[in-house]
């Protein structure tokens, strides 16, 4: 199956067509990258979610295959829904979520297994937990992963009889008997109606705990988008997560980004890749790729790492080899054309800044101003026409920006991954440039770019 749709979109996961939402099963199986994600290939809305199946040996160049799993079975006839994968006695189990609605409407979910020989064929296992007492049929999203005890552990989003989310974890030694342990947090905040899509990350020594609540209300910079994702950190044992009580932290300050999942790496690198989802669906329905017949696609893969009491997260080093002709530049102000659609933009501040502003294409405008330390990106809403803005407040000075971007598409890394913002946008075919300024009388900025090519046709 080739990619068909969007010529434009350089090195990104990307939906061969249909709809694409969250990343699943991500894992290096006998030394190739697996990305599987939530697919609708029949249209551009949620409909029907199977399985898509790409694959990668530099996680820069893909090749897309047919559907891993699809919705054609009792237990998962009205969606595949997302999930993980494991390698176990070289066998690919993967595990996801079936749901299935009755003609009333009503849901019912259950947590399934599929197991390959090879990473290319699944033969469906079917449901393999039951559901417990106290939650909704709202539990799914299982990532599975093996504790230091040997056994193999499954977490799975869920929402408890009293509408609050919550996450709770089963136990296995074969991936197929699973035993309910419960909820992994013995102190839990009310944090929205529901948790999807939970991970857990082990980094220097630190766990962190990722999920996606829904239902949290906006506060200042805070949760601006319909739905979030961040962490809490503390330690992962024997199916429990003992939180340190910091709070609950956003991963991306953007406006796309949702759902994501991590694996480890045959390098021990711990990667991330999320969904540059737009939500909600007003916004959705107005995407101009939707003309075209596909709709969304994945972050670049990230490193995360922990440090200095911060995730981190920097684009694998392998993107380096997307780099083409570069264009290096200095000064107080700026302006840089655009030599083609993808593009890697690194902007070095030197010296004590007032103020820095960015304006790309005349679309979307970055700006950082000191006394506040203040990081803002702005873009139009293309359902509504209105300005959006989407700040953070940086621990300390404002040293570097990286950016990705394609023609619709942009992942802003600042001071090496300290913070950064996912989004699309829409600007006009003609304007293709980008104009920066900095004020303070000994500042400067440094710009390095690079046009960007894939092996992509
Ligand atoms: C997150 C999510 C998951 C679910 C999937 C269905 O975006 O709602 O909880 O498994 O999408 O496509």
């Amino acid at each position: 199956m080739g990619l068909e749709a969007n010529k434009s979109m350089e090195y990104h996961v990307l939906p061969p067509k249909g709809l694409l939402n969250d990343p699943n099963g991500l894992i290096c199986y006998k030394g190739i990258y697996h990305v599987f994600f939530q697919w609708n290939p029949h249209g551009t809305d949620h409909g029907f979610k199977y399985w898509g199946h790409a694959t990668s040996r530099d996680l820069v160049n893909y090749e897309y295959h047919d559907a891993a799993l699809e919705p054609v079975d009792w237990f998962d006839k009205n969606g595949c829904y997302s999930g993980s994968s494991i390698e176990h006695d070289g066998k690919l189990y993967l595990f996801y979520t079936g749901n299935v609605k009755s003609d009333e409407g009503i849901r019912t979910n259950y947590q399934c297994a599929a197991v390959s020989e090879d990473g290319m064929s699944f033969r469906k296992i079917g449901p393999v937990t039951r559901h417990p007492e106290g939650y909704t049929q709202h539990m799914r999203d299982p990532k599975v992963m093996k504790g230091e005890d040997g056994s193999f552990y499954m977490v799975l989003g869920a929402q408890r009889d009293d509408l609050t989310g919550d996450t709770v974890a089963y136990r296995s030694a074969d991936l197929i008997t699973w035993e309910f342990l419960g909820s992994i947090m013995s102190v839990r905040e009310k944090l929205g109606y529901m948790w999807e899509c939970p991970d857990l990350l082990r980094l220097e020594g630190k766990d962190v705990f990722v999920f996606s609540p829904q239902g949290l209300e906006p506060e200042g910079d805070r949760f601006n988008n319909i739905f979030q994702t961040g962490y809490y950190t503390g330690c992962f044992q024997g199916g429990r997560f003992h939180w340190d009580g910091q709070p609950f932290e956003e991963m991306d300050k953007g406006f796309e980004f949702y759902a994501p999942q991590t694996f480890v790496d045959g390098r021990g690198r711990t990667i991330l890749f999320g969904w540059m989802g737009t939500m909600p669906s007003e916004m959705e329905a107005a995407m101009p790729t939707v003309r075209e017949g596909w709709i969304h696609h994945l972050t670049l893969p990230r490193v995360i790492s922990f440090e200095g009491g911060k995730l981190i997260q920097t684009p694998v080093e392998e993107l380096v080899g997307l780099r083409c002709e570069k264009e290096e530049k200095h000064g107080r102000s700026m302006d840089l054309d655009i030599p083609d659609r993808a593009y890697e933009l690194n902007i070095k501040i030197k010296g004590p800044l007032d103020t820095f502003g960015l304006v790309y294409r005349n679309e979307v405008r970055l700006s950082f101003e000191s006394t506040e330390r203040r990081f803002t990106v702005e873009r139009t809403n293309w359902a509504t026409s209105l300005r959006e803005v989407r700040g953070v407040k940086l621990d300390g000075a404002l040293e570097s920006i990286t950016i990705y971007t394609e023609e619709t598409s942009m992942e802003i890394f600042i001071n090496g991954g300290e913070e950064v913002f996912s989004l699309r946008y829409f600007a006009k075919d003609e304007d293709r440039n980008i104009s920066m300024e900095i004020e303070g009388a000994e500042a400067g900025i440094e710009a390095v770019s690079y046009r960007l090519e894939s092996g992509r046709e």
